[in-house]
C-alpha cells in the first residue's frame, strides 16, 4: 500500500486524491487544508491534520501531493523532502528561479521523487505529436505557436489565481504552453523577449495580472517559438502549433483536434483519450460555462470530463513510479523538477525582458 497526503484539498487538491484512491494499493491517509479538508476528508476515510508540520511528519503518509495556491508550494513541498517523503507538485512549481531551484536541490538532496503537475505532457494528442516527431514526420521543429486566449468579463469575486503575487498571472499560472514547447524544442530558448500589459482589465472586479502577453522565444540553429496568453481576446483560441520542415502539427483544444499536415495532406487524431473527451472540450470552450479566458475552478467544482481523464493518467504515473516502475525516458526531467525548473527559468527571463523593455538571455537567470 502506498499512502499518500495532500496539502491543500480545493479544485485541484480534491481531484487528485480522488483519481489516486481509484488505483490498486493507493491510499489517501492524511490531508492538510485549513478551509477545506473536512468534506474530503470524510469522503476518502482521511484524517484531518491540524498543521502542515503533522501531516509531514505522519508515519502513515510515503508521499504528499501538493495543490495548495501557487505561492505556497514551497513550504509544503521542503518539507516534505525534509521528512522524507515523495513529492507531486502543481504547477507552476514556483514564482520565481530561486525558489524552484531549492524545491529542486532539496527533494534532490534528500534522495525523493519530485513529480510536476506538468499536465499536458499526458494528452494523447501530446504524446502522439512527440511521437511523429520523433519519428521525423514533420522533419527538423523550425518553429511553434501557443495561444490560450479569451476575454474575461466583470468578476463579482476575484479568484486568487487572478492576482499577481498569488498565482504569477498567465506566463506562470499557465505555465502548460511554455513547458510544452519547451519539451518539444528540447530545452530552453537562449533569448525571450516579452512584451504586453494590462490593456482592457483594470479596476475593482478585475485581479491585477497581465491580460495580453506575447512572449517570443529564439532557440538554438534558427529555431523559434511565440506564446501568447491573456484575457483581452474577443477571439478566443486554444493551441500548439508546430511548424517543421517537412510538415506540421497543430493540437488545438478550442476546436479540440490533433492535425497532422504532411505534403498538403490532413489527417487526424484525438487530442484527449476520447472523441465524446474532445467533443465536450470544444463544448465547454464554445459555451457560457468559462469564468473569462478558461474555465478556473474553485473549491468543491468537479473537474470536466477530458481534465478528470487526464488526472486519473497523471496519478496513475505518479502511483506506478511510487510502485517502483521505471520513470520513462521521456518524463525523466518531469519526475526530478528540472522541467519545471527549465519553464521557471524562462519565465523569469521574461518577466525581466518586460520589466526592463528588453532582449534577455537565459544565462542571465540561470547561472
Ligand atoms: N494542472 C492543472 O491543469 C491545474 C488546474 C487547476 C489548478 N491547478 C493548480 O493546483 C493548485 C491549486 O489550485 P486549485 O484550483 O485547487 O485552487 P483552489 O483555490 O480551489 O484550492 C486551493 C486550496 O488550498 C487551500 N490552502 C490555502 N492556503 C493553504 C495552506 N497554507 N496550506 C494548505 N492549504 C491551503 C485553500 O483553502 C484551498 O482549499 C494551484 O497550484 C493551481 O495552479 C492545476
Amino acid at each position: 500500500m502506498i499512502k499518500y497526503g495532500v496539502v491543500g484539498t480545493g479544485y485541484f487538491g480534491a481531484e487528485l486524491a480522488r483519481a489516486l484512491t481509484t488505483n490498486e494499493g493507493a491510499e489517501i491517509t492524511v490531508v492538510y487544508d485549513p478551509e477545506n479538508a473536512i468534506a474530503i476528508g470524510e469522503e476518502l476515510g482521511a484524517r484531518v491534520a491540524s498543521s502542515l508540520d503533522e501531516l509531514v511528519s505522519s508515519a502513515d503518509v510515503d508521499c504528499i501531493i501538493v495543490a495548495t495556491p501557487n505561492n505556497l508550494h514551497k513550504e509544503p513541498v521542503i518539507k516534505a523532502a525534509q521528512n522524507g517523503k515523495h513529492v507531486f507538485c502543481e504547477k507552476p512549481i514556483a514564482l520565481s528561479y530561486q525558489d524552484c531551484r531549492e524545491m529542486v536541490d532539496t527533494c534532490k538532496k534528500c534522495g525523493v521523487t519530485f513529480m510536476a503537475g506538468h499536465i499536458m505532457n499526458f494528452f494523447n494528442g501530446v504524446h502522439h505529436a512527440k511521437e511523429l516527431i520523433n519519428d521525423g514526420v514533420i522533419g527538423d521543429i523550425l518553429y511553434c505557436h501557443t495561444a490560450r486566449n479569451g476575454w474575461e468579463e466583470e468578476q463579482e469575486t476575484i479568484s486568487w489565481k487572478k492576482i499577481r503575487e498569488k498565482s504569477g498571472g498567465h506566463l506562470y499560472h499557465h505555465i502548460h504552453e511554455l513547458d510544452c514547447v519547451q519539451f518539444l524544442m528540447g530545452g530552453m530558448p537562449e533569448t525571450v523577449t516579452m512584451t504586453g500589459g494590462n490593456v482592457a482589465h483594470k479596476g475593482e472586479n478585475f485581479g491585477d495580472e497581465d491580460d495580453m502577453i506575447f512572449v517570443n522565444m529564439e532557440f538554438s540553429g534558427k529555431r523559434f517559438a511565440l506564446l501568447e496568453w491573456g484575457s483581452a481576446y474577443r477571439w478566443g483560441e486554444h493551441y500548439v502549433l508546430i511548424q517543421g520542415t517537412k510538415g506540421a502539427i497543430k493540437i488545438d483544444m478550442f476546436n479540440c483536434r490533433g492535425t497532422l499536415k504532411v505534403n498538403g495532406e490532413e489527417t487526424y487524431f484525438l487530442v484527449h483519450e476520447t472523441q465524446e473527451e474532445d467533443d465536450d472540450r470544444t463544448r465547454i470552450y464554445h459555451s457560457t460555462e468559462m469564468d473569462g479566458a478558461i474555465a478556473y475552478g474553485k473549491p468543491g467544482k468537479r473537474t470536466p470530463m477530458w481534465l478528470s481523464s487526464i488526472i486519473a493518467k497523471e496519478m496513475q504515473y505518479l502511483h506506478g513510479i511510487m510502485e517502483g516502475k521505471t520513470v520513462s525516458e521521456e518524463f525523466i526531467k518531469l519526475l526530478t523538477g528540472e522541467a519545471a525548473l527549465e519553464a521557471i527559468a524562462t519565465a523569469d527571463a521574461c518577466t525581466l525582458s518586460i520589466n526592463e523593455d528588453r532582449k534577455v538571455k537565459l544565462s542571465e537567470i540561470v547561472k
